[in-house]
């Protein structure tokens, strides 16, 4: 197939490109843009776009991509979030993703977001550089005994429960459909109020859904812990960031830990470091020292990468043979 990647970066033209020489025939072509309305046309004449997060695959690209003859997508990442799967369906275009690369990473990274704000490695780290060597502030606390409420117990939500049973925390789960493996590692189901009632670290592990968008807005948060510690590294909007600001002024939320943010598609992926930062309520997070926030790097380990690469040329290489596609995505689930 001819492939536009798009929203490329030299580590994905480094691993696509070893996957590629790995028995596929795929002919790359990498384009630096981000797929939308106005880059759709580079795609005219390729079999397939391949895409990342925070491209736009919404009705009006996908009929452009139809029109230029692209009749696949392939999703360099689990979350389809981005893609209009009922237009894709009509129009005829195969959408394929990455189901599984490596939930070890984002658990893990979840994991280091929590240990930072516990033990203040962010503000550790300049005072000492500063010659600052008071610990006045660093106070942290054991996560030992320590209630972890995880909602969503997919891929990722499983292994962020086995991790934090091996620290000797309470782990309780909220997720519509349960995983008989969480009560054998000793967690509880409980329903999302409980969980936000009893957690000391709530962390967020469900995909952005209708009915999970704004899941944690200032209802939910005034319903959690005073003082309690929000991670999320799923997607951006299952957060309603003005109401997680208010909760920081007043102390209800006691540390907060992003690795995606609603508005990232403007900011993440990209040096802006020459630029004024423009999002004022991205702003006002930074100015809070007990928020640490990473641009959605939870998926950036080398074993992820390898894996990512690997399975979209494969998906790529089932749709050309039209074998039957395990990693297809429809609008029906
Ligand atoms: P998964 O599909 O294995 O698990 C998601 C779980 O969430 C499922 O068990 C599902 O039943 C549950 N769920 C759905 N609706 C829910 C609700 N309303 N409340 C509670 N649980 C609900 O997905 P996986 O691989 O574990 O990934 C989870 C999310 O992590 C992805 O959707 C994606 O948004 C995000 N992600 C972030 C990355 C990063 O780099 N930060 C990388 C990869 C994924």
């Amino acid at each position: 197939m001819k492939v536009a990647v798009y929203s490329t970066k030299p580590y994905d033209e480094h691993f696509l490109t070893q996957a590629n020489q790995d028995g596929h025939p795929h002919e790359l072509v990498f384009l630096e843009p981000r797929l939308n309305a106005a880059t759709a046309a580079l795609a005219n004449g390729f079999d397939a776009v391949c895409v990342f997060v925070n491209d736009q695959v919404d009705a009006p690209v996908l009929a452009q991509l139809a029109e230029g003859g692209t009749r696949a997508v392939a999703l360099r990442c689990a979350g389809f979030n981005n893609v209009d799967l009922k237009a894709a369906e009509r129009l005829g275009i195969d959408v394929v993703r990455v189901p599984a690369y490596s939930p070890y990473a984002v658990a893990e990274h979840t994991v280091a977001l929590i240990l930072t704000l516990n033990r203040q490695i962010h503000r550790a780290y300049h005072r000492i550089r500063d010659g600052n060597f008071a610990l006045d502030g660093l106070l942290g606390f054991d996560l030992r005994g320590r209630t972890v409420g995880i909602v969503g117990t997919g891929q990722i939500g499983m292994e962020v429960v086995r991790i934090m049973r091996g620290f000797g925390c309470q782990v309780l789960c909220n997720d519509p459909r349960q995983n008989p493996e969480v009560p054998a590692l000793g967690g509880r189901y409980v329903s999302l109020d409980e969980l936000f009632r009893q957690a000391d670290i709530v962390t967020l592990h469900c995909p952005l859904t209708p009915e999970t968008h704004h899941l944690i807005d200032a209802g939910a948060v005034a319903r959690m812990k005073t003082g309690v510690m929000l991670i999320n590294t799923s997607r951006g909007a299952i957060v309603d960031t003005a109401a997680i600001i208010e909760g920081l002024k007043s102390g209800q939320i006691g540390y907060l830990g992003l690795d995606v943010y609603e508005e990232e598609g403007d900011l993440f992926f990209e040096d802006l470091s020459n630029i004024v930062l423009k999002d004022d309520v991205f702003a006002r997070l930074l100015t809070f020292p007990n928020v640490v926030i990473t641009g959605h790097q939870g998926f950036f380990t080398r074993n992820a990468l390898e894996n990512i690469a690997r399975t979209t040329l494969g998906n790529l290489t089932e749709l050309e043979a039209r074998r039957p596609c395990a990693n297809c995505v429809t609008a029906s689930g």
